[in-house]
């Protein structure tokens, strides 16, 4: 992407903290087991500042320093270290191709930064994420208090970065939509690729490599979240990752799975037949679920509130539920008791971007926020039947049905960034019998 993107997001972000300095750490290394880490997945915040990718940096942003504004420490380049873990930018790479005004060593972090939050009176950080980053500002305000006698001023404000910062991310531009897009796309082709390859007899993770091929292929680093493949009784576990299981004739499979794209998150689920047709009580359950979807993006649009999709999902499978007979009772009873929560343990959606559950408030003031354009939201409603009660007949029972799409809020509605993916009765089973 343009450097001048970044260099506006930062700019942006620095005119709304009038005064002091910012200090955004990526994410430290997280190691496995002995010799080898998890793969790096550098920090949201800083990533969204900087598109730097390496381990072992932190961004520093000193509105109206004469010497720049932007310093980005980071690794030195060393050629040794190079043949063995792979290419640096060096301190002349973040400023030639990430636009740093100045760079240091990483290693230098510790003499240098003392120095700069000299005479600074605010210091905006996101307190608590990283704690051994945490500590180290600490030492470094001491050492700046123990100067005080020299007429050195020490912060004395620390302000949360992630209000300032977690509303702009929140607003997506449109490079960071085309990316989203990006995302969805590849993984809606995953999805199909799933439904195309399913059939009894297969392991579910012999399904998930069937995404993760299409991820790879597609471009995505990683998947965005470790994908959920849960046929049967494993479709009613929500967070079900172990996809370890054979997949049987005449039950439900249920994949939530989407790709990351330069750190963007699509998050899609599909659930449908292993044999690829439907029982009479899965459809009747399906199509109800699908219902709800519908009338919940129907209610994505600017001006409403954060919570109508979640309210006009709820009341369509509450309905549903009680036309199944699995729910007696009316529905305002139902809403107001929250008996459907045993079907339906979970809310309707969430914030979208490059975290799969991304930053941004939901309330305003104590009461739901306006949906405005350029908002990107999951609609993924879902009700889960689990085996085991005499009072529900058996052709419910492991029958977790969920459906979810990316939904980005526009100026004149909305749009289903993931609507690739099959998703009607009909749709499915046409893809699934070629
Ligand atoms: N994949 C996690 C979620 O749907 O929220
Ligand atoms: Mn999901
Ligand atoms: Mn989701």
């Amino acid at each position: 992407m343009d450097k001048a993107i970044f260099d506006k997001r930062r700019r942006d972000l620095m005119q709304q903290m009038g005064g002091g300095l910012a200090l955004i750490p990526t994410a430290p290394v997280r190691n496995r087991n002995r010799d080898v880490n998890f793969p790096f997945r550098p920090d949201s915040d800083f990533y969204y500042l900087t598109h730097f990718p390496e381990p072992e940096a932190c961004a520093v942003l000193v509105p109206g320093r004469a010497h720049g504004e932007f310093i980005l420490f980071c690794r030195e380049r060393n050629p040794e270290k190079e043949i063995w873990d792979g290419r640096r930018a060096g301190l002349d790479g973040a400023r030639e191709l990430y636009g740093a005004d100045d760079a240091f060593p990483i290693d230098d972090i510790d003499e240098i930064l003392p120095g700069l939050l000299e005479n600074r009176e605010k210091v905006f950080c996101s307190m608590g994420r990283h704690p051994d980053f945490d500590a180290k500002l600490m030492e470094w305000v001491n050492e700046v208090r123990a100067k005080s006698r020299n007429g050195v001023s020490a912060p004395g404000e620390f302000v949360d970065l992630n209000h300032l910062l977690h509303e702009m991310r929140l607003f997506k531009r449109p490079e960071e939509i085309r990316l989203m897009k990006r995302a969805a796309k590849v993984s809606t082709q995953a999805h199909r690729r799933a439904m195309q390859t399913c059939r009894p007899g297969l392991m579910e993770y012999e399904i998930e490599a069937e995404l993760l091929h299409e991820f790879k292929k597609g471009g995505s680093q990683s998947p965005a979240y470790p994908p959920i493949v849960g046929g049967g009784a494993n479709s009613c576990i929500l967070h079900y990752t172990e996809n370890n299981t054979e997949l049987k004739a005449g039950d439900m499979l249920l994949i939530d799975a989407g790709a990351e794209i330069d750190g963007y998150a699509a998050d899609i689920t599909r659930s449908f037949p292993v044999s690829g047709k439907f029982s009479a009580e899965q459809r009747a359950v399906y199509e109800v679920v699908l219902a709800a979807q519908h009338a919940a993006i129907e209610r994505v649009k600017s001006g409403n509130h954060w919570n109508e999709p979640h309210e006009a999902a709820v009341r369509i499978l509450v309905d549903g539920l009680m036309q199944l007979k699995l729910l007696n009772g009316s529905t305002d009873q139902l809403l107001e008791t929250g008996a459907y929560k045993r079907f339906y343990m979970h809310r309707t959606g969430h914030w979208l971007g490059l975290d799969v559950h991304d930053v941004g408030d939901y309330k305003l003031h104590d009461t739901w926020r306006l949906l405005e354009p350029g908002m990107v939201l999951t609609v993924e409603p879902g009700l889960y039947i689990a085996a085991g009660d005499p009072a529900i007949p058996p052709g419910f029972w492991n029958t977790g049905i969920r459906i979810e799409d990316d939904v980005l809020v526009t100026r004149d509605g909305n749009e289903v960034l993931s609507r690739d993916a099959p998703k009607t009765v009909d749709d499915i089973e046409a893809l699934m019998k070629g």
